[in-house]
């Protein structure tokens, strides 16, 4: 039986695999051939990738592809997606050519402040906590003067602090609210050093306030939030209703039945994941290929989702005046300075396609994507269905599958380019052939 470790982490990479074969994979060449073939030879960008975590083996490939023919705000973008979907790439650069040839989508920024909480324990009188944040707050803004100057320079930094009451939620659960503008960067790092900051300072004037007679604010934990409602972006596409005609359905039957679908995503919570976690697909693969965190994006989007007390769509839209306009209205917490935007190869690259944009910038691209790939999915769902494009576009993953050759995979290209592709449409197709 495979046994506990200790000090794996100091082990060398070499030693970590030798151990790691020996326990599980009953020392198999085939399972080491499978990890060091993703090495890099060269070796600076192989050190790169395993200082990024502890105890990092190999390399875990994903497709790095660009979506074309972005027209966002009057300027033509191909948006970079890293992402193993089969057909998201392709949907992306359909939605961006039909929008292209109706005028482009048309993104702005409403706001841009992060948030983090100093969760708070105190169980004395409300009015002695009050009274003790109001005296010492130019001290904690004060305590992170040197952190906040760089960022102060540039025009970001603390917005504002606030102590809230929140003892109807959790009995002696108080906060201190923090706001923030971190421009160009994501901020967690800025945020959390400054609200750790601002907890020691308190807790050490806390320590002599002559106030705190039985009891004394005790910091829980500080830690920024990934909710960010107040760092919301909207993008849209609009057009008149007939120019939505395409391959024989009209344009009013085709926005009448858009509408209808956007609007049982709003109202029914299983329809409403599925159609959030397609317009995930845009976000996340550009949120990955740009460097930025998906999981925190994941967690804010899905947040907001539920702002209304029920989970429902990201994007919304309406017939008016025969003008059918969509849209989506997302909280994105990006950045594009620090982290890994300055250390890896393709998310430099990703932010140089991108023509360095700022963060802001990046948001409305980003939602751009999540709205493009919503069009996509809900265009093909209310018309061919969705299997018929995800289908062709899984045809090769099939083909992979079943080990084709070049050959094979030409034929099979050809024939499933008028017949419906299937799993077992494509092992029969290659049976035959082989026989
Ligand atoms: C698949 O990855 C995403 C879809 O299910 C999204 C949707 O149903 O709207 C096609």
């Amino acid at each position: 039986m495979t046994q506990p470790i200790s000090g794996f982490s100091k082990k060398t990479k070499d030693a970590k695999i030798e151990w790691l074969l020996e326990s599980y994979f009953n020392n198999s060449q085939a399972a080491k051939n499978t990890l060091e073939q993703y090495w890099n030879d060269n070796e600076a960008l192989q050190q790169l990738h395993d200082d990024f975590i502890e105890n990092a083996l190999t390399n875990y490939y994903l497709p790095f592809g660009v979506a074309p023919n972005f027209l966002v705000n009057g300027t033509l973008y191909a948006l970079p997606m890293v992402i193993e979907e089969s057909s998201v790439v392709a949907a992306a650069s359909n939605a961006a050519k039909f929008w292209l040839e109706r005028g482009g989508f048309t993104a702005e920024v409403i706001s841009s402040t992060k948030n983090g909480q100093i969760h708070i324990d105190f169980y004395g009188a409300s009015e002695t906590l009050t009274d003790f944040f109001t005296a010492i707050k130019p001290k904690l803004i004060a305590s992170i003067a040197s952190l906040q100057k760089n960022m102060q320079k540039r025009g970001g930094g603390l917005l504002d602090l606030e102590l809230l009451d929140a003892t109807h939620t959790l009995e002696g659960y108080y906060q201190l609210h923090a706001t923030f503008e971190t421009l160009d960067a994501m901020g967690a790092n800025f945020i959390n050093s400054c609200l750790e900051k601002i907890a020691a300072t308190l807790e050490a004037e806390a320590a002599t306030y002559k106030d705190f007679t039985t009891h004394k604010p005790k910091v829980v934990m500080s830690i920024l939030s990934n909710y960010v409602p107040e760092c919301l972006v909207r993008a849209r596409v609009d057009c008149k209703v007939e120019d939505l005609t395409h391959n024989g359905i009209s344009g009013a039957t085709f926005a009448k039945d858009f509408v209808r679908a956007i609007a049982i995503a709003k109202s029914e919570t299983r329809r409403a994941v599925t159609h959030n976690k397609g317009i995930m697909n845009g976000i996340d693969a550009v949120i990955l290929a740009t460097g930025n965190d998906f999981r925190a994006v994941e967690a804010g989007v899905h947040a907001y989702a539920s702002k209304n007390g029920y989970y429902s769509s990201l994007t919304h839209a309406k017939i008016e005046e025969d003008v059918f306009n969509f849209w989506i209205e997302i909280p994105l917490a990006l950045g594009t300075v620090g982290g890994l935007t300055t250390l890896h190869p393709l998310v430099k690259f990703a932010l140089q396609l991108l023509q360095q944009p700022s963060a802001r910038d990046l948001m409305q691209l980003v939602a751009v994507a999540g709205l493009a790939q919503n069009f996509a999915a809900v265009k093909s769902l209310v018309t061919d269905g969705i299997q018929k494009g995800h289908m062709k576009m899984h045809l090769m993953n099939i083909l992979n599958q079943v080990e084709a050759t070049s050959e094979e995979k030409q034929k099979a290209i050809i024939h499933f380019k008028t017949t419906a592709v299937s799993h077992s449409a494509v092992v029969n197709f290659i049976t035959a052939l082989r026989t």
